[in-house]
């Protein structure tokens, strides 16, 4: 049959060329058109395995999931809008997420055949991701990050509140001038925060990595700086979030480097002091992982003067975080209280690679078993069993530095959260 001549060469295509996702999508649909649900569903999970979260085969992932959950075939394909992408069109973008992707009336019509996704119901807050590339409005704002009430505070005293209110900060003598840094173990939400802190200001979000604008070899570092605070002044209210900020602190023998990373320093300085430019409306949040690297001059007074610790997501940060990683994928039955009472001392990055895991678990599953299944709890304990947490390293270097170089109290907040870990 001329049909199944087309399968046949889409599969041998595809053999060639497994990573391709276009390639693997048309595939999916000639699946689905000739009602192979099964055979579907194995290549959603092959997809999915190379793009996690990917909407378009989660879409079409959902309509085989309905059929073989005793839906009916039309039921599926109204239930889902079908991704538009036809045999003949199979050169559509390989990774074109479906926007306009109805979520809601999907789930709603799954709702019957698929147990509710999380029993406990769902925590208000949510989470976006921070990959935006350039200047970007943040439309997050504190209320979605989950938990973390203290470091709110901080940023509400010392950054969020003299911007609100400009007089009462000059009555007491305080200002937002100058920088913020965040500090704290990786993957714990230093990002994330700094996004909703442009989304609290309806400022404009400027992330940079520090990394980046070191240009060793021809040392067009300086102008480099340069140019990236004039685009945070051209795009004012804007947070200019500078990421990894100790990268130019290293205590680096390479002396090349380090002459480099001197002129950086300096110019990134004069850019920050007020008096030799004006930056009305631009605020420029540092984030690091080993502020103890972070170069002395960049933390002197209206610089990098002020510090927040940025911890472990705490309970209700975890039930965020899981909810988000989850919140896309096929699950039943999740608890996301008791998971996150059971993943204390996680990162934000860990409760990713845990929610990850767990699907691969649940597709290896049902691709075994031929029978689909979603995501349920005792996916998610064994991927915990599996996941240790990864900021081990950094909570010793962490102690040491609270124990033998904090003479001028700087980690002193580092040190009340160390005592704190321990006590509990
Ligand atoms: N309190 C929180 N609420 C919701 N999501 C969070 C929270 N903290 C961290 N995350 C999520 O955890 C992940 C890692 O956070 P990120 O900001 O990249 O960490 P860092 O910049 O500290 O290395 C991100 O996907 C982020 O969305
Ligand atoms: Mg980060």
């Amino acid at each position: 049959m001329a049909d199944d001549q087309v399968l046949t060469d889409m599969l041998t295509m595809l053999d060639r060329s497994p990573e391709v996702l276009a390639l693997r999508v048309c595939v999916i649909e000639l699946l689905i058109e000739r009602e192979r649900y099964a055979d579907a569903l194995a290549h959603c999970g092959t997809a999915l395995g190379h793009e996690p979260g990917n909407a378009q085969v989660l879409a079409l992932m959902m309509r085989c999931t309905t059929v073989l959950s005793g839906g009916s075939p039309a039921q599926a394909a109204t239930s889902v809008a079908a991704p538009a992408t036809s045999a003949s069109g199979s050169a559509a973008a390989p990774s074109a997420a479906q926007p306009d992707f109805d979520w809601a009336a999907a789930e709603d019509e799954v709702g019957d055949i698929i147990e509710p996704a999380f029993v406990h119901g769902v925590p208000t807050e949510f989470v976006t991701d921070d990959d935006a590339a350039t200047v970007a409005r943040p439309t997050l704002r504190l209320a979605d990050v989950g938990g973390m009430v203290e470091v709110k505070q901080q940023l509400d005293l010392t950054l969020l509140g003299p911007l609100r209110n400009p007089e009462l900060a000059k009555a007491f003598g305080t200002s937002a001038r100058g920088g913020l840094l965040l500090y704290g173990p990786p993957g714990c939400g230093k990002t994330f925060l700094a996004s909703a802190v442009a989304g609290e200001l309806g400022a404009n979000f400027y992330p940079i990595e520090i990394t980046d604008i070191l240009d060793i070899y021809t040392g067009a570092s300086e102008r480099n700086v340069h140019s990236i605070f004039e685009m945070a002044r051209r795009n004012a209210p804007c947070v200019l979030f500078l990421d990894e900020v100790d990268a130019l602190g290293h205590k680096r023998s390479q002396m090349q480097a380090s002459t480099t990373m001197r002129t950086v320093v300096n110019q990134l300085l004069t850019e920050m002091d007020s008096a030799t430019h004006s930056n009305e409306g631009v605020f420029v949040l540092g984030a690091t992982n080993h502020p103890w690297d972070v170069d002395v001059a960049l933390r002197r007074p209206g610089r990098f003067d002020r510090m927040i610790f940025v911890g472990l997501p705490d309970l209700a940060a975890r039930t965020s975080i899981l909810h988000y990683h989850l919140r896309d994928r096929p699950v039943a039955g999740i608890d996301l209280n008791a998971l996150a009472a059971h993943t204390d001392g996680l990162s934000g990055a860990d409760l990713a690679h845990v929610c990850t895991s767990a699907t691969q678990l649940a597709m290896a599953d049902s691709m075994r078993s031929g029978e689909v299944r979603p995501i349920g709890m005792a996916d998610v304990r064994a991927a915990l069993a599996q996941t240790r947490p990864s900021t081990g390293a950094w909570f010793e270097s962490a102690r040491n530095v609270v124990e033998f170089a904090n003479g001028d109290g700087s980690y002193d907040e580092l040190a009340t959260y160390l005592r704190r870990m321990k006590r509990r």
